[in-house]
């Protein structure tokens, strides 16, 4: 079984010209517990960053330190061409004084940050873990990713996680056909590209068809092509997409909702490895690895007769089935972190992360939408975030409400452990919860101004303040 590595320690790329300042800087980092890596020039680092990607490697660089003055590229080239191929990475460039207008540019360029030489030691390493979505208490969290060629990542730590990521690592060079299954957003697509990149193949065509979103008559022409004359309309010949992916990668996405006539002929081309186009007689040979996804229930498909059962099989040679993010709590912080980077970098904002409190919050949610969801709404939070950190009140609406809820339940359900505990006592405890949560929440929100907060909640300012009283709250009260 291939293992992968763990590194705990994210990595970091220097590139700078002066070699005195590479040996200072990186020293100083790995003190900090960061693993280093140092080019001399651009052209170096682009290299290091390139072959990051296309080895078999768990940890790519999470961030660069870059000059902007180097021989050879100079950072603001090598920002250039990091622009193409490793947008998710954060740039630091370094500037030396007199070059700030140069800096301002890079930061227009997509640069995270910039630092002047002689640069502080503190502010670097407050720059840095910024950059890496990291607040310093938690830079050091072990994390699990496996980093793809297109710098998307896999993220995870939770045994499911891992399992995945070794299931990824052994079948991802073999032509077995794969069928993705779970719930939406689990990452179905995501782990298709990953099985992809991590093959032979990798430098062949990855072809997606989304079988949902091509009209039934359609089907048929675009995954096997067509000649000319085939029907009415096919005026000129046209491959298919099982041509266009020859060597490569063809991903059926949605297969569950191929016409059962498709999956007749589909069955044929598995079974025989060679297709004829829509219309035509040449028999087209094909090297094609299909790994399709679904997240309808098959076997209720088959039970119902809209799938076939032998095609099934076909299919289902290695199942890989994603598990939903509720199940996989543990994922969630990790995750999180990840997004606040990706959208630093993409947003152009500062966030340094979710706070200790706003995790399990984030836990509590059910997650339907699993982590299209998880993205989506890091995304929005950091948009109307009021702190750098981000605070549980700076949360939205639809996971506060459901803590609420959840707590609720939580509470009834000591009803179940201990028969002692009244219900008129159960009540009161949720009540007390529930009270006390919006107090804050409505404190929070004003500022600490009581007065304000009473209005909020439409409650007297006196009664407000005895519940506080009683809370052990206090606010910033200003006599009005
Ligand atoms: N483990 C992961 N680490 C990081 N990002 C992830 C992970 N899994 C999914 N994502 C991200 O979540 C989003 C949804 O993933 P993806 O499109 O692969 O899901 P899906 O299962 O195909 O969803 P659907 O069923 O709705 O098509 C994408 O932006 C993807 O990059
Ligand atoms: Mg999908």
């Amino acid at each position: 079984m291939i293992q992968r590595a763990l590194h705990p320690q994210p990595r970091i790329l220097i590139a700078d010209d002066e070699s005195s300042l590479r040996t200072v800087l990186s020293a100083m980092l790995r003190r900090e517990g960061f693993q280093v890596t140092s080019a001399k020039d651009g052209v170096e680092a682009l290299a290091l960053l390139k072959a990051s990607l296309s080895a078999d490697i768990d940890d790519p660089f999470e961030a660069v330190i870059a000059d902007i003055k180097m021989p050879e590229m100079d950072g603001m080239s090598m920002l250039e061409q990091m622009a193409k191929h490793h947008e998710d990475i954060p740039v630091i460039m370094l500037t030396a004084h007199g070059t700030v207008d140069l800096a301002v540019q890079a930061l227009k360029n997509g640069a995270y940050d910039f630092l002047t030489k002689p640069y502080e030691r503190d502010e670097l390493l407050m720059v840095l873990r910024k950059a890496l979505g990291q607040s310093s208490k938690n830079a050091m969290a072990p994390r699990t990713q496996l980093g793809l060629k297109n710098g998307q990542m896999i993220i995870g730590e939770s045994a499911q996680m891992r399992q995945l990521h070794d299931v990824i690592e052994r079948v991802a060079d073999t032509p077995s056909t794969v069928l993705i299954t779970g719930e939406s957003g689990t990452g179905k697509e995501l782990v298709a590209h990953a099985l992809h990149h991590k093959s032979a193949r990798a430098q062949k065509p990855f072809i997606r068809i989304n079988c949902a979103a091509i009209p039934e008559t359609l089907i048929e022409s675009e995954l096997f092509g067509y000649e000319r004359g085939a029907f009415t309309g096919a005026v000129t010949s046209k491959p298919g997409r099982f041509e266009l992916a020859d060597g490569g990668t063809l991903f059926l996405d949605e297969i569950g909702e191929l016409p059962v006539e498709v999956q007749v002929k589909l069955l044929r081309v598995l079974q025989e490895s060679c297709f004829e186009r829509v219309g035509g007689v040449k028999t087209i040979h094909m090297d094609v690895r299909l790994v399709t996804a679904t997240n309808r229930d098959l076997q209720k498909a088959i039970a119902e007769g809209h799938f076939r059962e032998d095609l099934y099989y076909r299919l289902n040679v290695v199942p890989i089935a994603l598990p939903s993010l509720r199940d996989r709590k543990d994922d969630i912080g990790p995750l999180a972190t990840h997004f606040v980077r990706k959208f630093n970098t993409r947003l152009g904002l500062h966030i340094e992360g979710f706070s200790e409190k706003a995790i399990p919050l984030l836990q509590c949610y059910p997650w339907p939408g699993n982590i299209r969801e998880l993205e989506n709404i890091v995304e929005r939070t950091m948009l109307f975030a009021n702190h750098a950190t981000i605070m549980p009140e700076d949360l939205p609406p639809e996971i506060l409400a459901h803590q609420k809820a959840q707590k609720l339940c939580k509470t009834l359900q000591l009803k179940e452990v201990s028969d002692e505990t009244s219900m008129k006592e159960i009540v009161r405890q949720a009540t007390f919860e529930l009270e006390r949560d919006l107090i804050v929440q409505a404190l929070v929100e004003m500022n600490g101004n009581v007065t304000h907060a009473a209005r909020k909640l439409k409650i007297s300012r006196k009664s407000l303040q005895l519940k506080m009283k009683d809370f052990g709250l206090r606010g910033s009260e200003t006599e009005t």
